[in-house]
C-alpha cells in the first residue's frame, strides 16, 4: 500500500521551509518589538469553547471542525456491543419473513425486538456521552487565546495583555490553491480594559511594521465597523427585512442565513448577488455614537500613522465574536483566496466565556500558507546552499578538516564535508555542480603548515589562510559571497558585455549605472578592501575582518530597502 498526505494536508520540505522559518522568526521579533510575548496553545480544545465563541451558525463550527468524542467512541466497548447487537438483528431478519409461518415470524419479530432494544440502550449511552465529550482540532486561535486569558487570571496582569502564536490550525474547507486542511497562522491578541481606538490602529500598525520586515509588496488593508450590541442588532433587522423582500433572488446559502445570519449574506461571492447587495443598507448608516466615534477616532489614528486603507462596507468577517473594527488584508498573486490576514475585536467574547465584562480585546491572525506564497511570487527566496564545502584530501588531514567545520559552523557558517577523501579537482568540481561559493581544501602539506586553502569558485581565486583566524575569515568570506549573488541578481536589469564579469567589474558598473545608493557603494567597497588584503595573504587583523562583516551587512540591509523583495533577504545579524 502506497501511503499518501490526507487531501488538503501537505509536507512543508526545504529549501521552502527555510523561508517559512525566515518569516515565523520576523513575526516573533517584530511583535516582541510591540511587547507581545508567545503563547504556546494546545492544539485542541473542547468543541463547546468554538461553538460559544466562533458561532453555531458559521461554516467554519457548522461544517468545517475535525471533531471526535473523548474517548474516542469507537473504542468504547458499549457501541461496538450495542452494534454488534443491531448487526445480529439484520442478519435476523435475512430469512424471507413472508415465507413464513405467522408462529414462526412472530418469534423472529420477538427476538428482533429484543436485539434491537439491547443494540440502542448500550449505543444510546456510549453516543450521548460522546456528545457531551466532544474535543475538535482547533480551526482557529482566539477562542483558545482567550480561553487561556480567564484560566490563567490574566486580568491580574498588568495591562494590556499583549500575546501571540504560530503554528497550524484546521478547517475541513474544500482544498485549493491558498486554502488547506491543515493550514497555519502567525495571530496576536491584545486584552484589557482599554478599547481605545489607538490600540486598534497600534495593532494594525505592528502587522505592517511585520509585512514591511518581509518585503510582502502590494498589500491593501481594508477596514470596516460592524457596530455594538447597542446597534447592530437594529441594523440586521433592517437587512433581514430588505433580504426577505428578495428572497426569491438570492442563492440557498443566502436564502437560509436570511434566517440565521444576515450578515453573512454581505460576505457572498455569488456573481448574481452583487447588484442586490450592492443596494442593501450599509451598516456605516446605522452605527450609534459610540461606535461612530470609535470608527473615527480609528480612521484618524491610521492617519497619523500614515497607514492608507481602504474601507470596505460589506467586511462583516465570518465569525461570530466581532464587534466595531474589523480589517483585512489582501496580497497580490493568491487568485480567489486573497485574504492574507484577518482581524478585529471582540470586546464582548471574554465575559461570553465566563471572564471579567471589562476586558475588552483585538486582534489578528495571517495565514501563513497565503503570505509564503505571496512572497514566493514576487520571487522571495531563501537560500539554502552550504557556505562552504570542506574538502580533505586523505586520512591524515580528515580529522583537521572536522575541527575546522566544527569551528566555521561555530560561527554560524552552513558547512558541508564530504564522507571521504576528494582530490582537489572532484572538491571542486562537486562544489561547482551543488552551487558553494567556497570550497576549503586541506591536505597533508595544509595541516603540517597550520594553514587551510580556501578558492572561491565565482572568481576562480585562490589563497591560504591561517587556521587560527578560520571563523573571521569564514564570516567574512559568507558576506562576500552574499554580496556577489545580490549583485549578480540586481544587474540581471542592466545589458553587460560579459556574462559572468568578476565582482570588481560588477561593482563599478551598477555605479556606473547609479543602481546603488552612495552608503551601499562605500560599504561594499569597504568590505572590499578587507577582503582583497586577506585573498592576496596581506596581514589583516581580526577586528578589521569583522568591521568589514558589519561594513557588508549594512550594505545588504541598504540593498533589501532599496530593492525590497527582488533581492534575498539580508541575514539575521
Ligand atoms: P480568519 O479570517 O478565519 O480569522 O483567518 C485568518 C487568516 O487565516 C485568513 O485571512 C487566511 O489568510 C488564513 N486562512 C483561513 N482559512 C484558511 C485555509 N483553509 N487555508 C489557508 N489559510 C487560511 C481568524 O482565524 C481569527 N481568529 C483572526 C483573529 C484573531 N481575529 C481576532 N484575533
Amino acid at each position: 500500500m502506497k501511503f499518501q498526505a490526507i487531501k488538503g494536508v501537505r509536507d512543508i520540505l526545504p529549501p521552502e521551509s527555510a523561508l517559512w522559518n525566515r518569516v515565523e522568526q520576523a513575526a516573533r521579533e517584530v511583535f516582541a518589538t510591540y511587547g507581545y510575548g508567545e503563547i504556546r496553545l494546545p492544539i485542541f480544545e473542547p468543541t463547546e469553547l468554538f461553538r460559544k465563541s466562533v458561532g453555531e451558525e458559521t461554516d467554519i463550527v457548522g461544517k468545517e471542525m475535525y471533531s471526535e468524542s473523548d474517548p474516542p467512541i469507537l473504542s468504547d466497548p458499549k457501541f461496538i456491543a450495542g452494534w454488534n447487537k443491531v448487526k445480529e438483528l439484520a442478519v435476523a431478519y435475512d430469512p424471507p419473513l413472508g415465507t413464513m409461518g405467522d408462529e414462526s415470524r412472530q418469534q423472529i419479530l420477538a427476538e428482533a425486538r429484543k436485539w434491537l432494544l439491547a443494540g440502542y440502550t448500550s449505543m444510546r449511552w456510549s453516543i450521548e456521552e460522546a456528545l457531551e465529550n466532544l474535543i475538535s482540532l482547533r480551526p482557529e486561535a482566539t477562542a483558545s487565546v482567550v480561553r487561556a486569558y480567564i484560566e490563567h487570571g490574566m486580568h491580574t496582569w498588568p495591562s494590556p495583555v499583549k500575546l501571540y502564536y504560530v503554528g497550524p490550525m484546521f478547517r475541513r474547507e474544500r482544498p485549493q490553491k491558498g486554502r488547506y486542511r491543515q493550514f497555519y497562522q502567525i495571530g496576536a491578541e491584545l486584552l484589557g480594559p482599554s478599547d481605545d481606538p489607538g490600540l486598534d490602529a497600534e495593532v494594525i500598525e505592528m502587522l505592517l511594521a511585520f509585512f514591511e520586515r518581509i518585503r510582502l509588496t502590494g498589500a491593501t488593508l481594508f477596514i470596516n465597523s460592524i457596530g455594538d450590541k447597542n446597534c447592530r442588532p437594529a441594523y440586521v433587522e433592517r437587512l433581514r427585512g430588505e433580504l426577505q423582500k428578495v428572497r426569491d433572488k438570492l442563492g440557498a446559502d443566502s436564502q437560509r442565513r436570511i434566517e440565521t445570519n444576515p450578515l453573512r449574506v454581505l460576505d457572498s461571492k455569488l456573481p448574481e448577488e452583487q447588484p442586490i447587495i450592492d443596494r442593501l443598507p450599509h451598516i456605516a448608516d446605522c452605527l450609534c455614537e459610540a461606535c461612530r466615534e470609535h470608527y473615527e477616532e480609528l480612521k484618524r489614528q491610521l492617519a497619523l500613522r500614515k497607514i492608507e486603507y481602504e474601507e470596505n462596507w460589506r467586511l462583516v468577517r465570518g465569525l461570530d465574536y466581532y464587534m466595531r473594527t474589523t480589517f483585512e488584508i489582501t496580497a497580490p498573486g493568491l487568485g480567489s483566496q486573497n485574504a492574507v490576514c484577518g482581524g478585529g475585536r471582540y470586546d464582548g467574547l471574554v465575559e461570553l466565556l465566563g471572564g471579567p465584562a471589562a476586558t475588552k480585546g483585538i486582534g489578528f491572525a495571517i495565514g501563513t500558507d497565503r503570505l509564503i506564497l505571496s512572497l514566493q511570487n514576487e520571487g522571495v527566496e531563501v537560500s539554502s546552499t552550504p557556505d562552504v564545502f570542506m574538502a580533505w584530501l586523505d586520512g591524515s588531514s580528515y580529522q583537521e578538516a572536522r575541527s575546522l567545520a566544527s569551528v566555521l559552523r561555530g560561527a554560524g557558517l552552513v558547512v558541508e564535508i564530504p564522507a571521504k577523501p576528494l582530490n582537489p579537482r572532484e572538491a571542486l568540481g562537486l562544489a561547482n555542480k551543488r552551487n558553494i561559493p567556497i570550497a576549503v581544501v586541506i591536505g597533508q602539506n595544509e595541516v603540517s603548515a597550520g594553514v587551510f586553502s580556501i578558492r572561491l569558485l565565482s572568481e576562480r581565486e585562490q589563497f591560504k589562510a591561517v587556521v587560527a583566524n578560520a571563523p573571521e575569515i569564514g564570516r567574512l568570506l559568507v558576506f562576500r559571497a552574499l554580496l556577489e549573488r545580490t549583485l549578480r541578481q540586481l544587474a540581471k536589469r542592466i545589458p553587460t558585455a560579459e556574462a559572468e564579469p568578476s565582482f570588481s567589474k560588477l561593482l563599478s558598473r551598477l555605479e556606473e549605472q547609479n543602481m546603488l545608493p552612495g552608503t551601499v557603494s562605500y560599504n561594499i567597497r569597504r568590505a572590499m578592501e578587507v577582503f582583497d588584503r586577506v585573498a592576496h595573504n596581506a596581514a589583516v587583523n581580526k577586528d578589521e575582518m569583522n568591521t568589514a562583516v558589519a561594513s557588508a551587512l549594512f550594505a545588504l540591509q541598504g540593498l533589501s530597502r532599496s530593492y525590497g523583495a527582488q533581492i534575498p533577504l539580508p541575514p539575521q545579524s
